[in-house]
């Protein structure tokens, strides 16, 4: 009985994993165990005897299954430390940050005038990037064999229609759109087919203003600019009136804004001129508010058009427009 027992519990010491000691288990205490073939036999012996060896064959079953539960759990703790070492978490390391975008300089200063225009009463209108040549040309007196459509280098479309080279393309749609009297803003990327240098570019913003009223001046086009102009930048500005030649305003005004990158000395940016062209104006031609629905004997107006790139950079101090759509992280990062 006692090299049976020793027997039994060597073996269960040797069991090196759980499936060993399953082994080790179905071995001794399986339907054809050793333990189990012990204790069928009984039956065969002698009353005394049975008795005798019944209660150490017993006891002997005791032990072992004991045996076996303490090795069972000592294994498994090993295994269950094993198999997660290597895959442990330190929650108290420090994360990953994040890397947070920014909002690009056109989109700051394009919300910024919004912001401004709509205190002023104004509409934000949004408009078709892709226009057809009604919007962009003829409605706005370009008809289509008038010289001043290669002002405009077009980028044309396959389907025939065309990227707006200008926000005016909504002049006509804010006057359909609107019940007079009204002001509107349209702000939005532009395209031009061209030679790009410092301060041009074939994909750029502007922003577009319309007002349509009754009994609209030349004094009041220049008022309005004026107070538009403080407004956007936050502080006076010195500006300039030339004439300027645009097919859709009668008459149209070339206004130019003191350079603010270099503050009249001469850079790149205003040529050394120490002028910057900044926008277009005038007041609306009759036949585009005829164009929009409207009775130019009723109505008037005055629109204007400015580069909100060169705005962009006129703030920042920015002399290279190429920067804006360039997508260069370390221009970007700046803002
Ligand atoms: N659309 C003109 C341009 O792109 C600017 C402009 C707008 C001029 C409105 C007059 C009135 O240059």
């Amino acid at each position: 009985m006692e090299e049976l027992k020793s027997d039994a519990l060597a073996e269960v010491a040797a069991a090196a994993s759980s499936a060993a000691l399953k082994e080790v288990e179905v071995r001794w205490l399986g339907k054809k165990g050793r333990l189990t073939a012990l204790l069928k036999g009984l039956k065969d012996l002698a009353p005394d005897e049975r008795k005798l060896r019944g209660k150490a064959l017993n006891l002997l079953k005791k032990d072992l299954v004991e045996a076996i539960g303490s090795k069972g759990a000592e294994l498994q703790r090993a295994e269950v430390e094993a198999s997660t070492e290597g895959e442990w978490v330190d929650v108290t390391l420090p994360g990953i940050e994040p890397a947070a975008g920014g909002l690009h300089p056109l989109t700051q200063v394009m919300e910024d005038v919004e912001e401004v225009f709509r205190g002023m009463g104004y509409h934000v209108m949004d408009y078709p990037e892709a226009e057809d040549e009604f919007h962009n040309f003829e409605s706005l007196n370009i008809p289509a064999d008038h010289p001043a459509r290669d002002i405009q280098d077009t980028f044309y479309l396959t389907d025939g229609n065309l990227l707006r080279t200008h926000t005016s393309s909504g002049q006509v749609r804010a006057m359909r759109n609107l019940e007079p009297p009204f002001r509107a803003i349209f702000i939005g990327r532009v395209y031009r087919f061209e030679a790009t240098d410092a301060s041009h570019e074939h994909t750029f913003h502007q922003i577009e203003g319309l007002m349509i009223d009754r009994n609209v001046s030349v004094a009041h086009l220049r008022s309005s600019m004026t107070q538009l102009l403080a407004g956007v930048f936050g502080r006076k500005v010195e500006v300039r009136l030339r004439p300027g030649y645009f097919p859709f305003v009668e008459p149209g005004f070339e206004l130019d804004l003191r350079c603010m990158v270099c503050g009249g000395k001469g850079c790149p940016v205003c040529k050394n001129s120490g002028w910057v062209e900044f926008l277009g104006c005038g007041l609306v031609h009759p036949n585009v508010i005829r164009a929009g629905g409207l009775d130019p004997s009723e109505w008037e107006g005055w629109a204007f058009g400015v580069g909100l790139s060169r705005l962009v950079m006129m703030k920042y101090e920015i002399d290279d427009i190429r920067w804006l759509m360039s997508g260069d992280l370390r221009f970007l990062r700046q803002f």
